[in-house]
């Protein structure tokens, strides 16, 4: 349905597409026979899929990525497609409209998008209420991630405070956390990456589990971290009792497009693969936290590739816009027939072990 649809939906600006075609899944999310409806086409499920990870269990390794449903309006009918789990937000504790349109740009001859949208997003205790009441209804049956961005009226310095307040008001209700450091398009935010201001956050992250009880938290990167960056964020990480790393966020550089729009913001999709896999790799090799890989899956192979390079969880976002929910079951069918190909009774054991302590690490492409 969604090839027949896509034709039409590629002739409107992409933020109007984008919110014609969440409006719709909002509106059937509400409606369990719609659901119903939706999870009749959604693909079945090798029970060799399910993976255990933060206390949670998810039935196969691929989720929708942050950024596709901000508000959690249509968390029920991404759910029922087909994805093992949803992530809601970016949120901000302040409710913000973003930045002016047009900031959202399709490359298909890239299978790309740039995006400057700037968490446009009704705010943090909104979507708490949101997801609370999918629960109450029963209308979600995977697990639900919450990410966090910092509002934009916060100054930097605020930082703190301001991840402080979104935290709180999502925390009851998530079933994982993001914190994420790693949004091209708040002025700044890209900073926070920092040692010592990533130190303090996730120190807040710590003091916040301790009041609050236990939440798996994750802290999401960008792409375009130097090596030496990403082993600070390594460190932090697991001195901060962090549950895992979400690689990656958007890319500001631009690799190898076909059509550069030269439009300012964050590439998604085909052209960043490379990078996010660098990165995925890279942090393999300095950590056993958790991995979840996004950025460019956009096939079986891309995903059978981060869950060779150790990823645990996928996401996809950009792949869904060019491909449509189709694009799960291909996955999911690919890593399966992968299983059978090679024997293996997990998805877990499709990871290649990383080298032990102290081995000379191998290079990883472009990342120093
Ligand atoms: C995003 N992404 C994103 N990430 C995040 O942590 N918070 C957010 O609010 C958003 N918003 C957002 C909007 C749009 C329009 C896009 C295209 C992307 C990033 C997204 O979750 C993912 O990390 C990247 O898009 C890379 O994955 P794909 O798109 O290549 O599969």
């Amino acid at each position: 349905m969604y090839r027949l649809a896509r034709p039409a939906l590629f002739r409107l600006d992409a933020e109007r597409a984008h919110g014609l075609v969440v409006g719709a899944l909002a509106w059937a999310s509400r409606s369990p026979g719609a659901r119903r409806l939706l999870g009749a086409a959604a693909p079945s499920v090798d029970p060799r899929l399910g993976v255990d990870v933060f206390g949670l269990r998810f039935a196969h390794p691929l989720g929708l990525a942050a950024g596709m449903d901000k508000d959690g309006d249509a968390l029920p009918a991404f759910a029922a497609l087909g994805f093992g789990h949803v992530e809601a937000g970016s949120v901000t504790a302040v409710p913000q409209p973003g930045n002016p349109r047009p900031r959202l740009f399709r490359l298909p001859a890239d299978a790309a998008l740039i995006n400057r949208m700037g968490f446009n997003n009704r705010g943090a205790e909104a979507l708490a209420a949101r997801v609370a009441d999918w629960r109450t209804r029963g209308a979600i049956d995977v697990p639900i991630g919450v990410n966090v961005g910092k509002s934009k009226v916060a100054p930097l310095d605020a930082a703190r405070a301001d991840y402080d307040a979104s935290l709180r008001a999502v925390w009851p209700v998530a079933d994982y956390l993001v914190v994420n450091v790693s949004s091209p398009n708040t002025p700044g935010l890209r900073s926070l990456q920092a040692r010592e201001p990533l130190s303090d956050l996730l120190a807040l992250v710590a003091e916040l589990r301790a009041e609050l009880g236990p939440r798996p938290t994750l802290v999401k990167v960008a792409p375009d971290l130097e090596a030496h960056e990403l082993d600070d964020v390594v460190e932090l990480a697991e001195a901060h009792g962090i549950a895992g790393l979400i690689a990656t966020n958007t890319t500001l550089s631009r690799p190898g497009l076909r059509a550069d729009p030269g439009e300012a913001g964050g590439l998604s999709g085909r052209p960043l693969a490379p990078r996010a896999l660098d990165v995925l790799r890279h942090l393999r090799r300095s950590t056993s936290l958790p991995l979840i890989a996004v950025g460019g899956i956009d096939g079986p192979a891309a995903a059978i590739e981060r869950l060779e390079a150790g990823a645990t969880l996928l996401q996809v976002y950009t792949g869904l816009i060019y491909q449509g929910p189709a694009l799960i079951g291909r996955i999911l069918d690919g890593i399966a027939a992968e299983l059978d190909r090679r024997g293996l009774a997990s998805v877990a054991d499709l990871a290649v072990s990383p080298p032990p302590a102290g081995a000379p690490a191998p290079r990883s492409g472009s990342l120093r």
